[in-house]
């Protein structure tokens, strides 16, 4: 089987309008790094570790983008530059937890077909058990290609209880803690991927908006077997983020 993001499928344009692809300086020229999402017409989040250390003007955003290598989309994407960088004061580098910041535009994005904020879910949200649909531009498969266009996967959410029995079933001791929350088979195959980091999950309410539950923060390896990916989970910092978007 063709692997995406790893094991999903190219989105369709529009899908989902709050991704972003946040994008470093390196070398020359600004490259995709991680994944981000709308929050509102200021601020986005992503993961804290792909912006640890860096200066807000070292990191682009990039709105409203489907495929990097064309130009001819019907709605064209929009850049911004970040106004400042909000780590979570509790991040810790070492085990990933509490791995989310926020960033702030210098000039808000006006709202439009191919550029919608995600909602946030209520903090007493148990998701255990949704299926979730993860969006990237990370690696269609561990080591594998980077794809021009976005890509999404489609996968259970697992309590934190069964993804710490799937790790050590694999042999590995993991304390999965109430800040993280797991998605994936217990024969792998769908997961996120390298440069999918600080990109949404997001599960399906029941008015049929799209919540962000998740930002894609670790995994070992890609898709693999007992080994499923990890993400920041969004009900446990809800307050946090609206207290810090709403200034
Ligand atoms: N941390 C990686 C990144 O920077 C991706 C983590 C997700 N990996 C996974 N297997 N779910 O892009």
């Amino acid at each position: 089987m063709m692997a995406r993001i790893v094991g999903g499928r190219k989105s369709h344009y529009l899908r989902w309008p709050w991704m972003i692809s946040l994008r470093r300086y390196e070398g020359k020229a600004f490259k995709h790094k991680c994944g981000a999402t709308l929050l509102n017409q200021l601020w986005a989040i992503t993961a804290a570790h792909c912006v640890d250390g860096k200066m807000p003007n070292e990191v682009v955003l990039r709105l409203g983008e489907y495929n990097f290598h064309r130009m001819d989309e019907s709605h064209p994407h929009v850049e911004r530059r970040i106004y400042m960088i909000v780590i979570h004061p509790q991040f810790d580098a070492v085990t990933y937890e509490n791995d989310l910041a926020l960033l702030r535009f210098y000039e808000p994005v006006s709202l439009r077909a191919n550029i919608v904020p995600i909602c946030l879910p209520k903090p007493l949200d148990d998701v255990a058990g949704r299926m979730a649909v993860v969006t990237g531009w990370g690696r269609l498969a561990e080591e594998g290609e980077l794809p021009g266009s976005l890509h999404e996967v489609s996968m259970p959410i697992l309590t934190n209880k069964e993804c710490e029995e799937m790790y050590s079933a694999a042999g590995y001791v993991e304390t999965i803690r109430d800040v993280f929350v797991c998605a994936g088979l217990l024969n792998g195959g769908l997961d996120a991927c390298e440069g999918d980091s600080g990109g949404p999950m997001v599960v399906r309410g029941t008015r049929g908006q799209w919540k962000l539950v998740g930002l894609i923060s670790w995994g070992m390896g890609c898709a693999a077997p007992k080994q499923p990916g990890v993400y920041t989970r969004i009900t446990k910092f809800v307050d946090w983020i609206d207290d810090i978007i709403s200034l």
